[in-house]
C-alpha cells in the first residue's frame, strides 16, 4: 500500500502543534532537517523533534539534510525519530557505513537519501543493511519546487535492485509531489510519498492525503 508522509517544512511553525494533528491520518510524518551546508538553508533540529515527539504517536521520518549525519544520528534517533535518512553523498562511505550501524544500534530504522545527480548504483554497498531508500525528486534545500520526472528511471533501478535481493526496503520519493505526479512515482515503484506544499495548501488535508494514496475523496 502507498504511504504518504506530510513534510512539515509547509507547516505553519507558530502552529505546528495543530497542523501536524491536521495532517494525522497520514502514514508518517517528514521532518526535514537542514545545516545551510549540505542544502542551501535551515530549517529545524534535536529541541524541535523532542517537542513533536512529545505530541504524537505518528511515525516520525527524519531527513538530515547535514554534512557529515553519523555525528548526529544518535541524538536525532534519541530525540524521537522513528526512521532516520541521511544522504549518500553527505559523508565518507566508512563513515556512511558506521552510521547506518549507530541507527540500528539505536534501535530505529534506517534510510539513505540520493540527490538527483546521484545514480542507483551508488546504493549498492549499503542497500542490504536499509530499511528505505529516498530518491529526491527535486535538489534538496527548499519547498514548492517542481517535480524531476526523470528521476523515474533511478526509483525503477532502485525497486529492481531491492526486489532482485529480495529485500524489504520502502522506496520514498520527495519533492514536488501532487496527485498527478504521485501517480506516476507509484507506477515507478515508489512506496512512500512525501508532500509538503500539496498537503498543507489543500482545503481539506485529509481528503488530500487520501487522494495521494490513491484510494476515494
Ligand atoms: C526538500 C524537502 C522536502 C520538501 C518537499 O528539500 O526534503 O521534504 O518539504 O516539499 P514539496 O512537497 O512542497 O515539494
Ligand atoms: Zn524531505
Amino acid at each position: 500500500m502507498t504511504k504518504i508522509a506530510p513534510s512539515i517544512l509547509s507547516a505553519d511553525f507558530t502552529r505546528l502543534g495543530d497542523d501536524i494533528v491536521s495532517v494525522n491520518s497520514a502514514d508518517m510524518l517528514h521532518f526535514d532537517v537542514m545545516d545551510g551546508v549540505f542544502v542551501p538553508n535551515i530549517s529545524v533540529g534535536i529541541p524541535v523533534l523532542e517537542s513533536v515527539r512529545a505530541m504524537t504517536d505518528m511515525m516520525l521520518d527524519v531527513h538530515l539534510m547535514i554534512t557529515r549525519p553519523g555525528r548526529y544520528a544518535e541524538r536525532f534517533c534519541k530525540a524521537g525519530a522513528d526512521i532516520l535518512v541521511f544522504h549518500l553523498e553527505a559523508d565518507e562511505p566508512q563513515d556512511i557505513l558506521a552510521s547506518i550501524d549507530t541507527v540500528r544500534k539505536c534501535g530505529k530504522k534506517v534510510g539513505l537519501a540520493l540527490k538527483p545527480g546521484t545514480p542507483a548504483s551508488a546504493l549498492t554497498p549499503y542497500v542490504d543493511g536499509l530499511d528505505m531508500v529516498l530518491v529526491m525528486t527535486v535538489e534538496p534545500g527548499f519547498g514548492g519546487q517542481s517535480f524531476k520526472a526523470d528521476m523515474m528511471d533511478k526509483v525503477r533501478e532502485v525497486r529492481k535492485m531491492t526486489e532482485s535481493r529480495g529485500l524489504s526496503c520502502d522506496i520514498e520519493v520527495d519533492g514536488g509531489i501532487n496527485p498527478k505526479t504521485a501517480r506516476i512515482c507509484t507506477e515507478a515503484g515508489a512506496n512512500v510519498l512525501v508532500a509538503g506544499s500539496d498537503i498543507f495548501k489543500a482545503e481539506n488535508r485529509a481528503e488530500r492525503i487520501l487522494e495521494l494514496r490513491g484510494g476515494r475523496v
